[in-house]
């Protein structure tokens, strides 16, 4: 019985400064634990983790390397589920004296394979850590007082997470081993059908999962990212399959072999040359139940096949469902996913073929300022903004193809060919969407791209090159996620405020932190933004927040700061307001276990982890 308007609607809580520390730095009156790290134990049986003697088994039962989507279902007040995608691995932090995919052990690769994927783990809430200035303090002041009960009168509220002891049936671990199925248009098709799966039905393993969502029937969205670093090929990939492969990155001329993973060495499947369509069965987005571990993870190909990054839903005013999606890679597009059939709440299996039938649009976006006045330095145009209109264009329907020359399959298999074709625009690398709670209006970020021209400046993606990033704003005609048509806006153009091609809602630039490659976002109740870099250009990563209405617009400040070499993955800030979950992924990227860069959180080796971040007075996130 939570209405919306909860939350803090000013972002109160003191900025810290942007820097270089190896640890995790937060506000002054809040407060944070390690939640769970690499190698704890997840499943029955799992062993202590062993740095030095690992094993691929072991892997298997214990969470996974490089965090990055964070997705979290209560079971009560202070129960929960956390989902944990893991990403990718960095054998070189991982292994002493790792070298490369070629000379690597095969139970190395092995580990890496079983350290892919993602967790699912249960959680519980516990009594903070009893430092005098934190809860117990906070709750004798408060106690008896009218205003502070709101807070203090639902008992323990902290953020001080931990694993679960005891039974813990809902735990997973999934890997690039897990069997999954392949469902919807494209399922059984040609493109999909392997030696190993003639049916085109089955495969093994999802990778690098990189962001997500959660559905509003509590199944977690996990993305196919950037799955053309696990194969090899070269010349012997058959020559009809190489221009489709290759505007996904896919190796199909070359040398293939030297500074690749080589799953290929345990498992023949990862070589192009040999299994041309298995590349064809990673890049969706990946359906998991959380609450049922036995269930295989479901591949989607009604969403479409790109370099997905997140998948965030909303409900169409006529009660379907629509997931937005971010493709990110230089000069890809923005899409958009509507089911044929209305949402049934509260309803797992009601829903479970939900994401089977619909339609798939990809977005092109119109500038409604005068043209040539982008020179990409970043100016506002003479009407005082980057924004104008957009629409988006259906690609295929489960049955029908709106792109010449493509069927539905080869639309769902081949999306990027046939979004060029319809005409897509361009963006900035789109990474992930969220839409406010309080607005519905949905957000993008656009990470940065180094490599667009000056002179391919256009209004939705302003800067040439784009080293910075920017935000755009998707508000959907009638405000009806089901439209086709919608108005967009730049509100933010990221980068050090001093330099004048940045802009921040109009704001004062003066009162803003500085801010560079914006990747994942995501919302508190009272619909401020929060914003996690992966790329600070001013010292490390980090998690911002800003308000996108009202007078406090464009009030950009840091809220907190990961440890050296690492990306701010997560966030999400839990229903009740009192927790954000942050992700620290690859902490130590760059350096070796010989010569460390990072050693959080323990002080030996880093260890990708998630953390949970707190109000030491209960108070709800962005408090001060
Ligand atoms: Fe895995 Fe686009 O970041
Ligand atoms: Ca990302
Ligand atoms: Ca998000
Ligand atoms: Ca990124």
């Amino acid at each position: 019985g939570r209405g919306r308007g909860r939350g803090n609607p000013r972002l109160e809580f003191e900025g810290i400064q942007p820097g270089s520390s190896d640890t995790v730095e937060i506000p002054r009156n809040y407060k944070q634990r390690v939640v769970v790290r690499w190698g704890d134990p997840v499943l029955p049986g799992a062993p202590a983790f062993d740095f030095d003697n690992q094993t691929a088994d072991a892997q298997a039962k214990q969470f996974g390397y490089n965090c990055d989507y964070v997705g979290f279902q209560p079971l009560g007040r202070d129960r929960g589920l956390l989902w944990v995608n893991h990403e990718y691995t960095n054998e070189n932090l991982m292994f002493r004296g790792y070298t490369d995919g070629g000379s690597a052990d095969l139970e190395q690769i092995k580990i890496a394979m079983a350290a892919h994927g993602g967790s699912v783990v249960e959680i519980r809430r516990e009594d903070d850590d009893g430092d005098d200035h934190g809860w117990g303090h906070g709750w004798g002041h408060g106690w008896g007082r009218g205003r502070g009960r709101g807070h203090w009168g639902r008992g323990k509220r902290s953020g001080a997470w931990r694993l679960s002891r005891g039974r813990r049936r809902f735990n997973r671990r999934v890997t690039a081993s897990t069997p999954m199925e392949l469902t919807g248009p494209a399922a059984g098709d040609e493109l999909l059908r392997t030696e190993a799966d003639p049916e085109g039905t089955r495969v093994l393993g999802m990778l690098n999962n990189c962001a997500g969502g959660m559905t509003p029937w509590g199944t977690i969205l996990t993305c196919e990212e950037n799955f053309h670093q696990y194969f090899v090929g070269g010349e012997g990939v058959p020559e009809e399959k190489k221009a489709a492969l290759a505007r996904y990155g896919l190796p199909v001329e070359g040398d293939t072999r030297s500074g690749n993973r080589r799953f290929d060495r345990v498992e023949e499947r990862f070589d192009l040359s040999r299994h041309p369509n298995e590349a064809n069965r990673f890049g969706y987005v990946v359906e998991i139940d959380p609450y049922d571990p036995d269930s295989a993870p479901k591949k989607r190909t009604m969403l479409g096949r790109i370099k997905h990054e997140g998948a965030n839903c909303r409900v169409t005013r006529d009660g379907r469902l629509a997931v937005y999606m971010g493709d990110d890679e230089r000069f890809d597009y923005m899409y958009k996913f509507v089911s044929e059939r209305r949402y049934r709440k509260g309803s797992r299996r009601g829903n479970s073929r939900l994401l089977d039938s619909g339609t798939l649009y990809v977005a092109k976006l119109t500038g409604d300022s005068p043209a040539g006045e982008f020179d990409g330095s970043g100016e506002l145009p003479s009407d005082g903004a980057f924004d104008g209109w957009g629409q988006w264009i259906p690609l295929c329907s489960d049955s029908e193809s709106f792109v010449d020359g493509f069927t539905v399959a080869e639309v769902l298999v081949h999306t990027r060919l046939a979004a060029d074709k319809a005409g897509a625009t361009k963006m900035d690398r789109p990474e992930d969407f969220e839409a406010s709670p309080a607005t519905g209006k949905v957000y993008c970020a656009l990470t940065n791209n180094s490599a667009r021209e000056p002179g391919q400046a256009d209004e939705p993606n302003p800067r040439g090159p784009n080293r910075y990033g920017h935000i755009l704003e998707i508000t959907e005609r009638h405000n009806d996620a089901g439209a086709t048509r919608f108005r967009w806006d730049v509100p933010i153009v990221c980068g050090d405020p001093e330099d004048p091609s940045t802009y921040f809602a109009g704001y004062d630039k003066d009162k803003v932190s500085p801010i560079s490659s914006p990747d994942n976002l995501t919302f508190d109740e009272a619909g401020n933004l929060w914003i996690s870099t992966d790329g600070m250009a001013w010292g490390n990563d980090g998690l911002f927040a800003v308000p996108v209405e009202g007078r406090h617009k464009g009030q950009l400040k840091m809220f907190a700061r990961v440890p050296m070499g690492a990306e701010c993955c997560g966030p999400l800030i839990t229903e009740d307001q009192k927790t954000v979950f942050i992700a620290p992924q690859h902490p130590g990227d760059g350096g070796t276990i010989e010569e460390p860069q990072s050693t959080w959180p323990d002080g030996e080796f880093p260890r990708p982890s998630v953390v949970s971040i707190w109000h030491r007075r209960g108070k709800d996130i962005g408090s001060d």
